[in-house]
Protein backbone atom coordinates (compact mmCIF):
# COMPACT_ATOMS: atom_id res chain seq x y z
CA UNK A 1 0.00 0.00 0.00
CA UNK A 2 1.02 3.47 -0.77
CA UNK A 3 0.02 6.87 0.10
CA UNK A 4 -0.93 9.74 -2.43
CA UNK A 5 0.66 12.58 -0.38
CA UNK A 6 3.53 15.14 -1.48
CA UNK A 7 6.72 14.51 -0.03
CA UNK A 8 7.71 15.95 3.47
CA UNK A 9 10.21 16.14 5.95
CA UNK A 10 10.45 12.48 7.97
CA UNK A 11 8.55 12.91 11.43
CA UNK A 12 11.54 12.00 14.17
CA UNK A 13 8.87 13.16 17.00
CA UNK A 14 5.28 12.66 16.66
CA UNK A 15 4.53 14.64 19.81
CA UNK A 16 6.00 18.13 18.99
CA UNK A 17 6.29 17.70 15.02
CA UNK A 18 3.26 15.70 14.30
CA UNK A 19 2.27 15.18 10.50
CA UNK A 20 -0.83 13.91 8.82
CA UNK A 21 0.75 14.12 5.38
CA UNK A 22 3.65 11.67 6.22
CA UNK A 23 3.06 8.12 3.78
CA UNK A 24 3.29 6.50 7.46
CA UNK A 25 -0.18 8.02 9.11
CA UNK A 26 -2.00 8.19 5.46
CA UNK A 27 -1.12 3.91 5.28
CA UNK A 28 -1.88 3.41 8.89
CA UNK A 29 -2.31 6.30 11.52
CA UNK A 30 -3.32 3.82 13.97
CA UNK A 31 -0.60 2.92 15.80
CA UNK A 32 0.66 6.60 15.79
CA UNK A 33 -2.41 7.64 17.54
CA UNK A 34 -1.96 4.49 20.17
CA UNK A 35 1.42 5.64 20.77
CA UNK A 36 0.61 9.44 21.21
CA UNK A 37 -2.90 8.66 23.30
CA UNK A 38 -0.54 7.27 25.91
CA UNK A 39 1.90 9.96 26.39
CA UNK A 40 0.71 13.07 24.80
CA UNK A 41 -2.41 12.87 24.41
CA UNK A 42 -2.63 16.63 22.08
CA UNK A 43 0.20 16.64 19.49
CA UNK A 44 1.30 19.70 18.46
CA UNK A 45 3.20 20.86 15.16
CA UNK A 46 4.71 23.86 13.81
CA UNK A 47 5.24 22.85 10.16
CA UNK A 48 3.17 25.13 7.79
CA UNK A 49 4.15 27.93 9.45
CA UNK A 50 1.19 27.38 11.57
CA UNK A 51 0.90 25.72 14.93
CA UNK A 52 -1.20 23.34 14.92
CA UNK A 53 -2.65 20.84 17.83
CA UNK A 54 -3.64 17.11 16.99
CA UNK A 55 -6.17 15.38 19.81
CA UNK A 56 -6.08 12.06 20.07
CA UNK A 57 -8.67 11.10 22.71
CA UNK A 58 -11.89 10.48 22.04
CA UNK A 59 -13.50 12.60 24.95
CA UNK A 60 -11.22 15.64 23.76
CA UNK A 61 -12.25 15.54 20.32
CA UNK A 62 -15.68 15.95 21.73
CA UNK A 63 -15.19 18.70 24.27
CA UNK A 64 -13.10 20.99 21.40
CA UNK A 65 -15.81 20.59 19.46
CA UNK A 66 -17.92 22.05 21.38
CA UNK A 67 -16.08 25.29 22.36
CA UNK A 68 -17.37 27.64 19.82
CA UNK A 69 -16.97 30.21 18.53
CA UNK A 70 -13.80 30.56 19.97
CA UNK A 71 -12.75 27.50 18.15
CA UNK A 72 -14.02 28.72 14.84
CA UNK A 73 -14.80 27.07 12.03
CA UNK A 74 -14.24 30.09 9.53
CA UNK A 75 -11.60 30.38 6.60
CA UNK A 76 -9.25 28.33 6.99
CA UNK A 77 -11.25 25.33 8.48
CA UNK A 78 -9.21 23.02 5.85
CA UNK A 79 -6.46 20.81 7.71
CA UNK A 80 -3.37 22.66 6.32
CA UNK A 81 -2.83 25.66 4.05
CA UNK A 82 0.94 26.73 2.56
CA UNK A 83 1.36 29.90 3.75
CA UNK A 84 4.46 30.87 1.52
CA UNK A 85 3.47 30.88 -2.00
CA UNK A 86 2.44 34.50 -2.27
CA UNK A 87 -0.38 34.31 -3.60
CA UNK A 88 -4.50 34.73 -2.49
CA UNK A 89 -4.25 31.52 -0.07
CA UNK A 90 -7.66 30.95 1.11
CA UNK A 91 -9.19 27.68 1.30
CA UNK A 92 -11.97 28.87 -1.04
CA UNK A 93 -14.18 27.07 0.82
CA UNK A 94 -17.15 29.90 1.72
CA UNK A 95 -19.08 27.10 2.21
CA UNK A 96 -22.10 27.62 4.98
CA UNK A 97 -22.81 26.07 7.51
CA UNK A 98 -19.56 24.34 7.40
CA UNK A 99 -17.36 27.31 7.22
CA UNK A 100 -19.83 29.70 9.52
CA UNK A 101 -20.15 30.26 12.98
CA UNK A 102 -23.44 31.09 14.28
CA UNK A 103 -25.67 32.23 14.06
CA UNK A 104 -25.21 31.74 10.10
CA UNK A 105 -24.02 28.71 10.72
CA UNK A 106 -27.52 28.13 12.30
CA UNK A 107 -30.40 29.64 10.02
CA UNK A 108 -28.20 27.83 6.94
CA UNK A 109 -28.45 24.17 8.43
CA UNK A 110 -31.72 25.25 9.16
CA UNK A 111 -32.29 26.06 5.44
CA UNK A 112 -30.74 22.57 4.33
CA UNK A 113 -31.40 19.81 6.88
CA UNK A 114 -35.05 19.08 5.44
CA UNK A 115 -33.55 17.22 2.32
CA UNK A 116 -31.35 15.56 4.02
CA UNK A 117 -34.06 13.71 7.03
CA UNK A 118 -34.46 9.64 6.89
CA UNK A 119 -37.49 9.96 4.48
CA UNK A 120 -36.24 12.52 2.14
CA UNK A 121 -32.94 10.98 1.15
CA UNK A 122 -35.05 7.76 1.16
CA UNK A 123 -36.15 9.18 -1.92
CA UNK A 124 -32.85 8.92 -3.79
CA UNK A 125 -32.48 4.69 -3.17
CA UNK A 126 -34.16 3.32 -6.63
CA UNK A 127 -31.31 6.02 -8.70
CA UNK A 128 -28.41 4.68 -6.56
CA UNK A 129 -29.25 1.89 -7.09
CA UNK A 130 -29.59 1.61 -10.80
CA UNK A 131 -26.61 3.40 -10.88
CA UNK A 132 -24.73 0.68 -8.53
CA UNK A 133 -26.02 -1.88 -10.81
CA UNK A 134 -24.89 0.05 -13.72
CA UNK A 135 -21.89 0.28 -12.90
CA UNK A 136 -21.25 -3.20 -11.97
CA UNK A 137 -22.83 -4.49 -15.29
CA UNK A 138 -19.85 -2.14 -17.05
CA UNK A 139 -17.13 -4.63 -14.99
CA UNK A 140 -18.18 -7.85 -13.97
CA UNK A 141 -17.83 -9.96 -16.64
CA UNK A 142 -13.87 -8.82 -17.11
CA UNK A 143 -13.30 -10.60 -13.20
CA UNK A 144 -11.63 -7.28 -12.20
CA UNK A 145 -12.27 -3.63 -11.87
CA UNK A 146 -10.57 -0.75 -9.90
CA UNK A 147 -13.03 -0.64 -6.43
CA UNK A 148 -12.21 2.90 -6.17
CA UNK A 149 -12.07 4.46 -9.14
CA UNK A 150 -14.36 2.27 -11.57
CA UNK A 151 -17.10 2.11 -8.23
CA UNK A 152 -16.36 3.91 -5.48
CA UNK A 153 -15.78 7.33 -6.79
CA UNK A 154 -18.75 6.92 -9.73
CA UNK A 155 -21.39 7.08 -6.91
CA UNK A 156 -21.15 10.39 -5.05
CA UNK A 157 -21.02 12.80 -7.89
CA UNK A 158 -24.00 10.99 -9.38
CA UNK A 159 -26.17 10.96 -6.62
CA UNK A 160 -25.51 14.71 -5.78
CA UNK A 161 -25.83 15.74 -9.65
CA UNK A 162 -29.22 14.06 -9.03
CA UNK A 163 -30.16 15.79 -5.94
CA UNK A 164 -28.74 19.07 -6.92
CA UNK A 165 -30.31 19.30 -10.63
CA UNK A 166 -27.39 18.97 -12.48
CA UNK A 167 -26.68 17.69 -15.64
CA UNK A 168 -25.30 13.94 -15.36
CA UNK A 169 -22.42 14.26 -17.53
CA UNK A 170 -21.18 16.53 -15.24
CA UNK A 171 -20.22 14.02 -12.50
CA UNK A 172 -16.43 12.90 -13.63
CA UNK A 173 -15.73 16.72 -14.09
CA UNK A 174 -17.04 17.49 -10.37
CA UNK A 175 -14.71 14.97 -9.23
CA UNK A 176 -11.56 16.58 -10.46
CA UNK A 177 -12.87 19.18 -9.55
CA UNK A 178 -13.14 18.64 -6.24
CA UNK A 179 -10.07 16.39 -5.92
CA UNK A 180 -8.28 19.94 -7.15
CA UNK A 181 -9.95 21.79 -4.46
CA UNK A 182 -9.37 19.25 -1.39
CA UNK A 183 -6.74 16.81 -2.03
CA UNK A 184 -4.26 18.10 -4.54
CA UNK A 185 -4.96 21.29 -3.78
CA UNK A 186 -4.10 20.85 -0.03
CA UNK A 187 -0.54 21.56 -1.01
CA UNK A 188 -0.84 23.59 -3.96
CA UNK A 189 -2.57 27.22 -3.76
CA UNK A 190 -2.41 27.45 -7.45
CA UNK A 191 -4.10 23.98 -7.94
CA UNK A 192 -6.55 25.20 -5.11
CA UNK A 193 -7.45 28.58 -6.22
CA UNK A 194 -7.72 27.26 -10.15
CA UNK A 195 -10.53 24.56 -9.01
CA UNK A 196 -12.24 26.86 -6.35
CA UNK A 197 -12.83 29.35 -9.30
CA UNK A 198 -14.03 26.65 -11.73
CA UNK A 199 -16.54 25.38 -8.90
CA UNK A 200 -17.52 28.75 -8.45
CA UNK A 201 -18.14 30.09 -12.20
CA UNK A 202 -20.31 26.84 -12.44
CA UNK A 203 -22.38 27.37 -9.61
CA UNK A 204 -22.94 30.99 -10.10
CA UNK A 205 -24.41 30.43 -13.47
CA UNK A 206 -26.67 27.63 -12.09
CA UNK A 207 -27.78 29.22 -9.53
CA UNK A 208 -28.21 32.33 -11.31
CA UNK A 209 -30.25 30.80 -13.99
CA UNK A 210 -32.48 29.11 -11.48
CA UNK A 211 -32.90 32.89 -9.89
CA UNK A 212 -33.72 34.26 -13.18
CA UNK A 213 -36.47 31.06 -14.07
CA UNK A 214 -37.32 28.97 -11.38
CA UNK A 215 -36.96 25.24 -12.15
CA UNK A 216 -38.82 22.29 -9.93
CA UNK A 217 -35.53 21.47 -8.45
CA UNK A 218 -33.65 21.58 -4.81
CA UNK A 219 -31.72 24.70 -5.87
CA UNK A 220 -34.47 26.43 -6.65
CA UNK A 221 -36.25 25.27 -4.01
CA UNK A 222 -33.59 26.67 -1.66
CA UNK A 223 -33.45 30.32 -3.15
CA UNK A 224 -37.33 30.15 -2.76
CA UNK A 225 -37.34 29.87 1.46
CA UNK A 226 -38.13 32.35 2.91
CA UNK A 227 -35.41 32.98 5.87
CA UNK A 228 -34.99 37.02 6.45
CA UNK A 229 -31.07 36.68 6.65
CA UNK A 230 -30.75 35.34 2.79
CA UNK A 231 -33.23 38.52 1.67
CA UNK A 232 -31.09 40.45 -1.10
CA UNK A 233 -28.10 38.11 -1.22
CA UNK A 234 -30.06 34.90 -2.27
CA UNK A 235 -27.62 33.95 -4.96
CA UNK A 236 -24.43 34.30 -3.04
CA UNK A 237 -26.23 32.84 -0.18
CA UNK A 238 -27.62 29.62 -2.05
CA UNK A 239 -24.20 29.42 -4.19
CA UNK A 240 -22.37 28.92 -0.80
CA UNK A 241 -24.68 25.88 0.12
CA UNK A 242 -23.99 24.39 -3.34
CA UNK A 243 -20.46 24.49 -3.15
CA UNK A 244 -20.68 22.74 0.37
CA UNK A 245 -23.16 19.96 -0.87
CA UNK A 246 -20.49 19.39 -3.72
CA UNK A 247 -17.55 19.18 -1.69
CA UNK A 248 -19.10 17.81 1.62
CA UNK A 249 -20.47 14.59 -0.37
CA UNK A 250 -18.41 13.73 -2.66
CA UNK A 251 -14.32 12.43 -1.96
CA UNK A 252 -16.23 11.56 1.75
CA UNK A 253 -18.62 9.17 0.83
CA UNK A 254 -16.27 7.68 -2.20
CA UNK A 255 -13.50 7.16 0.40
CA UNK A 256 -16.02 5.20 2.81
CA UNK A 257 -17.55 3.11 -0.01
CA UNK A 258 -14.00 2.51 -1.10
CA UNK A 259 -12.58 1.95 2.25
CA UNK A 260 -15.32 -0.79 3.16
CA UNK A 261 -14.28 -2.46 0.07
CA UNK A 262 -10.64 -2.22 1.21
CA UNK A 263 -11.64 -4.07 4.22
CA UNK A 264 -13.64 -6.69 2.47
CA UNK A 265 -11.29 -7.52 -0.13
CA UNK A 266 -8.67 -7.97 2.57
CA UNK A 267 -10.42 -9.85 5.29
CA UNK A 268 -12.08 -12.72 3.90
CA UNK A 269 -13.46 -13.94 6.94
CA UNK A 270 -15.58 -10.55 7.27
CA UNK A 271 -16.54 -10.68 3.51
CA UNK A 272 -17.32 -13.95 4.02
CA UNK A 273 -19.63 -13.33 6.82
CA UNK A 274 -21.61 -10.44 5.42
CA UNK A 275 -22.05 -11.91 2.27
CA UNK A 276 -24.14 -15.03 4.18
CA UNK A 277 -25.97 -12.51 6.54
CA UNK A 278 -27.29 -9.38 4.91
CA UNK A 279 -28.59 -8.29 8.94
CA UNK A 280 -25.15 -7.71 9.35
CA UNK A 281 -25.27 -5.16 6.87
CA UNK A 282 -26.19 -1.79 9.28
CA UNK A 283 -23.40 -2.84 12.10
CA UNK A 284 -21.21 -3.56 9.78
CA UNK A 285 -21.51 0.00 7.81
CA UNK A 286 -21.00 1.70 11.55
CA UNK A 287 -17.83 0.08 12.15
CA UNK A 288 -16.28 0.88 8.87
CA UNK A 289 -17.33 4.27 9.55
CA UNK A 290 -15.81 3.95 13.03
CA UNK A 291 -12.50 2.40 12.01
CA UNK A 292 -12.11 3.59 8.54
CA UNK A 293 -13.34 7.68 9.43
CA UNK A 294 -12.43 9.71 6.24
CA UNK A 295 -12.91 12.99 7.58
CA UNK A 296 -10.10 15.14 9.57
CA UNK A 297 -11.66 19.15 10.07
CA UNK A 298 -9.81 22.02 11.27
CA UNK A 299 -10.75 25.17 13.78
CA UNK A 300 -8.91 28.19 14.65
CA UNK A 301 -8.73 29.79 17.61
CA UNK A 302 -10.09 33.50 17.92
CA UNK A 303 -8.21 33.82 21.17
CA UNK A 304 -6.29 31.99 23.34
CA UNK A 305 -8.48 29.13 24.91
CA UNK A 306 -7.36 26.69 27.46
CA UNK A 307 -7.60 23.42 27.48
CA UNK A 308 -6.63 20.82 29.67
CA UNK A 309 -2.59 21.30 30.86
CA UNK A 310 -2.34 23.07 27.36
CA UNK A 311 -3.25 26.88 26.03
CA UNK A 312 -4.26 27.05 22.21
CA UNK A 313 -3.46 30.64 21.78
CA UNK A 314 -5.54 32.81 19.28
CA UNK A 315 -4.32 32.03 15.75
CA UNK A 316 -3.24 28.75 16.45
CA UNK A 317 -5.36 25.70 15.00
CA UNK A 318 -6.46 22.80 16.03
CA UNK A 319 -7.59 19.77 13.87
CA UNK A 320 -10.41 17.43 14.59
CA UNK A 321 -8.98 14.06 14.63
CA UNK A 322 -12.84 12.53 14.09
CA UNK A 323 -10.96 9.43 13.14
CA UNK A 324 -8.79 8.73 16.04
CA UNK A 325 -11.25 9.60 18.67
CA UNK A 326 -12.82 6.84 17.11
CA UNK A 327 -9.83 4.47 18.06
CA UNK A 328 -9.39 5.37 21.17
CA UNK A 329 -9.85 2.24 23.59
CA UNK A 330 -11.31 4.39 26.47
CA UNK A 331 -14.72 5.28 24.09
CA UNK A 332 -14.46 1.02 22.16
CA UNK A 333 -13.32 -2.03 23.30
CA UNK A 334 -10.92 -3.72 20.93
CA UNK A 335 -10.54 0.07 19.02
CA UNK A 336 -8.12 -1.25 17.05
CA UNK A 337 -10.28 -4.18 15.62
CA UNK A 338 -13.08 -4.59 13.07
CA UNK A 339 -15.64 -5.81 14.42
CA UNK A 340 -18.76 -6.12 12.01
CA UNK A 341 -21.30 -6.96 14.83
CA UNK A 342 -20.32 -4.40 17.38
CA UNK A 343 -23.28 -2.79 18.56
CA UNK A 344 -22.57 -0.55 21.08
CA UNK A 345 -20.86 2.11 18.20
CA UNK A 346 -21.39 5.67 19.38
CA UNK A 347 -18.42 6.91 16.77
CA UNK A 348 -18.13 10.42 15.36
CA UNK A 349 -17.05 9.81 11.99
CA UNK A 350 -19.85 12.63 11.06
CA UNK A 351 -18.19 14.92 13.53
CA UNK A 352 -19.74 15.79 16.75
CA UNK A 353 -21.44 19.16 18.11
CA UNK A 354 -23.28 21.99 16.29
CA UNK A 355 -21.01 21.13 12.69
CA UNK A 356 -22.01 17.39 12.79
CA UNK A 357 -22.96 16.00 9.35
CA UNK A 358 -25.78 17.49 8.03
CA UNK A 359 -25.57 14.82 5.06
CA UNK A 360 -25.43 11.73 7.44
CA UNK A 361 -28.33 9.70 6.28
CA UNK A 362 -27.80 10.61 2.64
CA UNK A 363 -24.04 9.24 3.16
CA UNK A 364 -25.30 6.08 5.13
CA UNK A 365 -28.18 5.39 2.39
CA UNK A 366 -25.06 5.61 -0.50
CA UNK A 367 -22.99 3.24 1.81
CA UNK A 368 -25.94 0.78 2.26
CA UNK A 369 -27.09 0.94 -1.49
CA UNK A 370 -23.31 0.55 -2.73
CA UNK A 371 -22.46 -2.25 -0.98
CA UNK A 372 -25.62 -4.13 -0.68
CA UNK A 373 -25.22 -4.37 -4.40
CA UNK A 374 -22.17 -5.10 -4.54
CA UNK A 375 -22.28 -7.90 -2.47
CA UNK A 376 -25.59 -9.28 -4.00
CA UNK A 377 -23.65 -9.36 -7.45
CA UNK A 378 -20.17 -10.14 -6.42
CA UNK A 379 -20.13 -11.96 -2.77
CA UNK A 380 -16.82 -13.35 -3.80
CA UNK A 381 -13.88 -10.95 -4.50
CA UNK A 382 -10.30 -10.03 -2.91
CA UNK A 383 -8.05 -6.96 -3.52
CA UNK A 384 -5.83 -8.58 -5.86
CA UNK A 385 -2.50 -6.68 -5.38
CA UNK A 386 -2.89 -5.38 -2.25
CA UNK A 387 0.81 -3.10 -3.09
CA UNK A 388 -1.13 -1.41 -5.61
CA UNK A 389 -3.52 0.38 -3.59
CA UNK A 390 -3.37 3.94 -2.69
CA UNK A 391 -4.60 6.15 -0.31
CA UNK A 392 -5.13 10.20 0.13
CA UNK A 393 -4.58 11.63 2.87
CA UNK A 394 -5.16 14.88 4.71
CA UNK A 395 -8.89 16.24 4.81
CA UNK A 396 -10.44 13.20 3.64
CA UNK A 397 -8.81 9.83 4.14
CA UNK A 398 -9.22 7.29 1.66
CA UNK A 399 -8.87 4.27 -1.23
CA UNK A 400 -7.71 6.23 -4.60
CA UNK A 401 -6.61 3.15 -6.41
CA UNK A 402 -8.00 -0.21 -5.14
CA UNK A 403 -7.49 -3.90 -7.55
CA UNK A 404 -10.55 -5.92 -7.41
CA UNK A 405 -10.70 -9.48 -8.43
CA UNK A 406 -13.51 -11.27 -8.43
C1 LIG B 1 -19.30 9.02 4.73
C2 LIG B 1 -19.48 10.23 4.26
C3 LIG B 1 -19.35 11.48 5.08
C4 LIG B 1 -18.61 11.73 6.19
C5 LIG B 1 -17.67 10.77 6.93
C6 LIG B 1 -18.86 13.10 6.58
C7 LIG B 1 -18.27 13.72 7.66
C8 LIG B 1 -18.56 15.00 8.08
C9 LIG B 1 -17.95 15.64 9.22
C10 LIG B 1 -16.90 15.02 10.13
C11 LIG B 1 -18.51 16.88 9.35
C12 LIG B 1 -18.24 17.88 10.47
C13 LIG B 1 -17.35 18.99 10.01
C14 LIG B 1 -16.84 19.87 11.14
O1 LIG B 1 -16.97 19.53 12.32
O2 LIG B 1 -16.26 20.91 10.81
C15 LIG B 1 -19.44 17.04 8.26
C16 LIG B 1 -20.21 18.16 8.04
C17 LIG B 1 -21.08 18.29 6.99
N1 LIG B 1 -21.39 17.35 6.03
FE1 LIG B 1 -20.65 15.47 5.92
N2 LIG B 1 -19.76 13.65 5.71
C18 LIG B 1 -20.10 12.70 4.79
C19 LIG B 1 -20.98 12.85 3.73
C20 LIG B 1 -21.76 13.96 3.50
C21 LIG B 1 -22.73 14.08 2.46
C22 LIG B 1 -23.11 12.99 1.46
C23 LIG B 1 -23.24 15.35 2.54
C24 LIG B 1 -24.28 16.02 1.69
C25 LIG B 1 -24.31 15.98 0.42
C26 LIG B 1 -22.61 16.00 3.65
C27 LIG B 1 -22.90 17.27 4.08
C28 LIG B 1 -22.34 17.87 5.19
C29 LIG B 1 -22.68 19.22 5.62
C30 LIG B 1 -23.70 20.13 4.97
C31 LIG B 1 -21.89 19.48 6.74
C32 LIG B 1 -21.83 20.79 7.55
C33 LIG B 1 -22.77 20.81 8.72
C34 LIG B 1 -22.61 22.08 9.55
O3 LIG B 1 -21.57 22.72 9.49
O4 LIG B 1 -23.58 22.41 10.25
N3 LIG B 1 -21.71 15.13 4.21
N4 LIG B 1 -19.46 15.89 7.51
Amino acid sequence: MTATTPPTEPVEDWTTDYDIFDADYVTDPTPIWKDLRSGCPMARTDRRGIRSWLPTKYDDVQALAKIVPELSSKDPLVVTLPTDMGIDNSSGLSAPPISADPPEQVWTRRMILPAFAPRAVESHRQFTQDLCNRLIDGFIDSGECDGAVDYAQQIPPRVIAHMLGFDPEKADDFTTWVRGALELGLFDPVIRVKYRDIIQTFLIDEVRSRWENPRDDYLSELLALDVPEMKGREVQVVVGIANLLLIAGIDTTWSSIGSALFHMGTHPEDRRRLAADDTLFPTALEEMLRFYSPVTMARMAQEDVPFGDIVIKSGEKVLMNFPGANHDEDAFEDADKVLIDRTRNRHIAFGSGIHRCAGSNLARLEMDVALRTWFARIPEFEVSDPGGVTWAGGQVRGPRRLPVSF
